[in-house]
């Protein structure tokens, strides 16, 4: 039996910055609502054609690698997680493994929204802990802004969420007090549609019957959310799947080093941050610079907070998310 631990992290976002005043000329909204709502100031947008979710993906996996000190050649295996993929199908995985120009390994891809980095790390951590494969390359990456309905009727959603991508090398370590302690993984699809995108699927609305209807009032191919209802679940959510973490490690909150919370809102962060006792250099946000960028804002953060020299070995590290499904869950490090 081995640990998993994280040996190599990049990340990589668009030059473009948007800031709120930048989103006030497209659609009726204010910097004041949107800083006071959600601590945003501003996010990345790709610019059309000059990346996807992949090669955006491909970016930072590279640094990753080259930080974990192996040959992209010494990957077992890719996870790729996303709501946002180039295509319908094929996902993501295996456009990593083209651009890479990786030896045939496998590519998964995960369809966990904003919680996909922390289910991709939990996937990855089992195949390296049962001594399957011994380095694999988990990556999160979304290109939101060319599917967000940029008018004053999608403003709810389309200020918050912003572009990017985070890599992380998971390497096999001997030492099992080190690197991955455990992985704690939730669902309730009872609330799926409160944050979803429901068209193009085989479900409600495939494409046939948008190009039918052709009608301009037609919201089902943007993202929906129920903002309050997600705000509540997710601050009860996050807490329990923390202290779940903590509790299976017979640690406490007084242990943690670095809470990384997914960057979904800053008054959640503050509110889980209030809640477990943290400093401010306790809990790492960035959500003012890049807004929410779902499967990327943990991977974007730790190497963020890593490059900055907030973690150190030995340090008890904690991932938390929560989001569409609803779909949340935790990672406890030992640095
Ligand atoms: N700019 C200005 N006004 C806006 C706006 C915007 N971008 N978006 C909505 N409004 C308006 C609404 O139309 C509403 O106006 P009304 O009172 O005249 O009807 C008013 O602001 C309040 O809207 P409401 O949706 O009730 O605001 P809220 O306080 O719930 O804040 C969120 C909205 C989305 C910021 C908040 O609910 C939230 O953060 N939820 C969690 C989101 C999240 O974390 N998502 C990611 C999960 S992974």
């Amino acid at each position: 039996m081995y640990n998993s631990k994280i040996t190599g992290l990049g990340f990589f976002v668009p030059e473009n910055v948007v800031t709120n005043d930048d989103l006030s000329k497209l659609m009726d909204t204010n910097d004041e609502w949107i800083q006071e709502r959600t601590g945003i100031k501003e996010r990345r947008h790709v610019v059309y054609g000059e990346d996807t979710t992949t090669t955006m993906g491909v970016k930072a996996a590279k640094i990753a690698i080259d930080r974990a000190g192996i040959k992209k050649d010494d990957i077992d295996f890719i996870i790729f997680a996303t709501l946002s993929p180039d295509y319908y199908f094929p996902g993501p995985g295996v456009l990593v493994q083209r651009d890479l120009d990786i030896k045939t390994v496998g590519a998964l891809d995960v369809r966990n929204q904003c919680s996909g980095f922390v289910y991709a790390i939990s996937v990855g951590d089992q195949y390296i802990k049962s001594g399957m494969y011994k380095n694999i390359l988990v990556i999160g990456s979304e290109l939101h802004s060319h599917g967000l309905d940029m008018t004053t009727r999608g403003r709810g959603v389309s200020v918050i969420f912003g572009d990017g991508a985070g890599a992380a090398v998971l390497s096999r370590e001997k030492d099992t007090s080190r690197g991955i302690l455990s992985t704690h993984l939730h669902s309730e699809g009872q609330h799926a549609e409160e944050l979803s995108l429901i068209a193009p699927g085989m479900g409600k609305r495939w494409v046939n019957d948008i190009i039918k209807d052709n009608d301009p009032n037609d919201e089902s191919y943007f993202p929906y959310m129920n903002g309050q209802f997600v705000f509540k679940n997710a601050v009860v959510r996050f807490s329990e799947v923390i202290m779940e973490g903590l509790s299976a490690n017979n640690l406490k909150p007084t242990d943690i080093d670095l809470l990384i919370p997914h960057q979904a809102n800053l008054r959640i962060s503050q509110f889980i941050q209030k809640q477990f006792g943290l400093r401010d250099d306790q809990v790492y946000n960035n959500i003012m610079k890049y807004g929410n960028t779902t499967a990327a804002s943990i991977p974007i953060a730790l190497t963020e907070a890593w490059e900055q020299g907030m973690i150190k070995s030995g340090d008890l590290v904690v991932l938390a998310a929560f989001g569409s499904g609803f779909t949340w869950g935790s990672v406890i490090i030992r640095w």
